[in-house]
């Protein structure tokens, strides 16, 4: 497993992204409303500092959260009350107990700072989460990021290694907002529908982050999806 570079970002920045917020927020809420999960019980996994967990609760969901990063943990804790929020340590002591608990999984913006092998993790455990009628929607960097400038942030390329749009490969981003750096990966939509059809998935809808009126394409996919 890679070393999670987001447990010193935590720290770094305070000033959340608002322009993000803008662009997937409600695109996600509207796929949430338009797939209906049957009950109230929703699951963030990689929930970050928290926002959309507690987006989720002021929708009506009762919430439960979990990132790999502590400190972004404790910094949600600190921020919200409501959604319950776990560390890595207590998601894993309690993981035995959520089998088959959630109405709704989301997992935004987790995929693809992931490896293949914590894809694998993640994916596996939202499927013990999951009930067996239940809906995940997953956002994650479009494909798109193959362009190195978008409407949140500049992708520096690693040029040395001639990257290619049908190739799996690593770019640095610095989001212009908060001036916050991290590593990406670049995948072809095909990797994306294959991973989770092959996971035993049915995509039912895809859709994209807002691109606030400007020529950018989307920076990021959601897809919503069910199991098979
Ligand atoms: C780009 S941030 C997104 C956070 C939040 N979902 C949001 O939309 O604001 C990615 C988050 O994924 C978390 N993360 C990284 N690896 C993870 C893993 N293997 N399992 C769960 N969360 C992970 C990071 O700690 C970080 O908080």
């Amino acid at each position: 497993m890679n070393k999670n570079q987001w447990e010193g970002i935590a720290s770094k920045t305070k000033k959340l992204q608002s322009l993000r917020n803008e662009t997937i927020n409600k695109k996600l809420i509207s796929v949430i409303k338009k797939y209906q999960p049957k009950g109230k019980n929703a699951f963030d996994y990689g929930c970050g500092w928290g926002e959309f967990a507690n987006i989720l609760v002021e929708k009506g969901f009762d919430v439960l959260a979990f990132d790999d990063s502590d400190s972004m943990v404790i910094n949600a804790k600190e921020k919200f009350k409501k959604p319950n929020f776990l560390t890595k340590k207590e998601f894993y002591k309690k993981l035995p107990n959520l089998k088959n608990k959630f109405d709704l999984v989301v997992s935004n913006l987790v995929l693809c700072i992931l490896n293949q092998a914590d894809q694998k993790i993640l994916i596996d455990n939202i499927n013990k989460l999951l009930k067996p009628d239940g809906v995940v929607v997953i956002s994650f960097c479009h494909p798109a990021d193959y362009i190195t400038e978008s409407v949140l942030s500049r992708r520096i390329r690693p040029y040395e290694h001639n990257p290619k749009y049908d190739k799996e490969f690593k770019y640095r981003k610095i989001i212009h907002e908060n001036r916050i750096k991290f590593d990406d990966y670049h995948r072809p939509l095909e990797y994306y529908t294959n991973f989770f059809v092959d996971n035993g998935w049915e995509i039912l809808d895809i859709a994209e982050s807002d691109v606030l009126k400007t020529e950018f394409y989307p920076d990021f996919i959601i897809f919503v999806l069910k199991r098979n």
